[in-house]
């Protein structure tokens, strides 16, 4: 399928740096955050649909880095509910894939473009009248709208729900093909230590405790007729949910995931990408911004 956008991830990126005071060495969104090492469990219950290594028995190492989403550092990350959670699974033979996901059900847009043209109209410059006419007078972002009116206030990372919002498709060894999402589906944890002064420092002092953070991985199937490129509408409620395994954040890393590109269409074999254009454009967008804060 063709994934040309007429926006060019260079212009992309421009106007993110041209609305938001971004800083040279920091990601060009979701600029703030808190990695730590993991493992990787997987309950085996995915076989049947996949032969991705790390969906199999053994359980894999992983780094996890948490996020803000806003390009900048001064952003007021309360007034802010949008909160990522990328994974990369650290296979054995040096290979490794990566689900990078936030606490939304579905994305704003189904294009770069008119992602693009959202950012474009909350430019510095810009009035309060024009942005808002921006999000009424553009159909497609009204269902993400009342997503984010539903958002519940939040507290920390490690208690958010995270979606792949992307459709992949996982691949057997009868070749059979099936479009899943995958979500974060946090497990209860015992509260205390909460040390109140940042989500990241909250987080990082739960995981010195020992406290037992951890994640379930959910995999969603879509029947037929569910939107597979479309990440701006949700498959409904009852579509089955298989648990693939569990996350267990270990320790704190000391450099912080900087280096790394979480680029969501870094797959391995028994794992596909979707036709889906604003996932295909996350690839040549976080390598542009990869590249203009020095990392390669
Ligand atoms: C056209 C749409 C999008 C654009 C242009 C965009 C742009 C970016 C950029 C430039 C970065 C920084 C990458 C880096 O320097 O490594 C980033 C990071 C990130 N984005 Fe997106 N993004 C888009 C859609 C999404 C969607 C749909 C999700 C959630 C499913 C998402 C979640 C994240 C997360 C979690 C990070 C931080 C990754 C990390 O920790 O390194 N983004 N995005």
């Amino acid at each position: 399928m063709n994934h040309q956008s007429s926006l060019t991830a260079k212009e992309a990126v421009d106007s993110i740096e041209s609305a938001v005071n971004t800083e040279s060495h920091l990601r060009r969104a979701h600029a703030i955050g808190v990695a730590f090492d993991a493992t990787f469990q997987p309950t085996g219950a995915a076989v049947p649909w996949t032969t991705a290594a790390h969906l199999q028995q053994t359980e894999v190492p992983a780094v996890v880095r948490f996020s803000h989403s806003s390009p900048s550092r001064k952003s007021n990350e309360q007034l802010n509910p949008v909160k990522g959670m990328a994974v990369r699974f650290q296979l054995f033979d040096g290979t490794f894939t990566n689900l990078t996901m936030a606490n939304i059900p579905i994305f704003i847009s189904k294009t770069p473009d008119s992602f693009i043209r959202l950012i474009q109209a909350f430019d510095s410059s810009s009035t309060w009248s024009q942005r808002i006419d921006a999000l009424i007078h553009d159909t497609e972002y009204k269902a993400f709208g009342s997503i984010i009116k539903e958002l519940q206030p939040f507290r920390n990372f490690e208690s958010l729900h995270y979606y792949s919002i992307h459709a992949y498709y996982l691949r057997n060894e009868e070749l059979q093909r099936q479009a899943v999402r995958f979500e974060w589906q946090p497990l209860p944890q015992n509260d205390d230590g909460n040390v109140n002064n940042s989500m990241e420092n909250e987080l990082i002092h739960k995981v010195k405790l020992d406290q037992s953070i951890r994640f379930r991985l959910l995999i969603q199937f879509a029947e037929p007729g569910d939107a597979i490129d479309d990440p701006t509408i949700a498959w409904p409620d009852d579509r089955e949910k298989i648990e693939a395994g569990i996350l267990t954040l270990k320790s704190l890393r000391a450099d912080n995931a900087e280096s790394f590109i979480f680029d969501p269409t870094v797959t391995i074999e028994g794992i596909e990408c979707s036709d889906d254009p604003i996932l295909h454009f996350r690839s040549k967008a976080y390598a542009e911004s990869a590249k203009r804060r020095g990392v390669r």
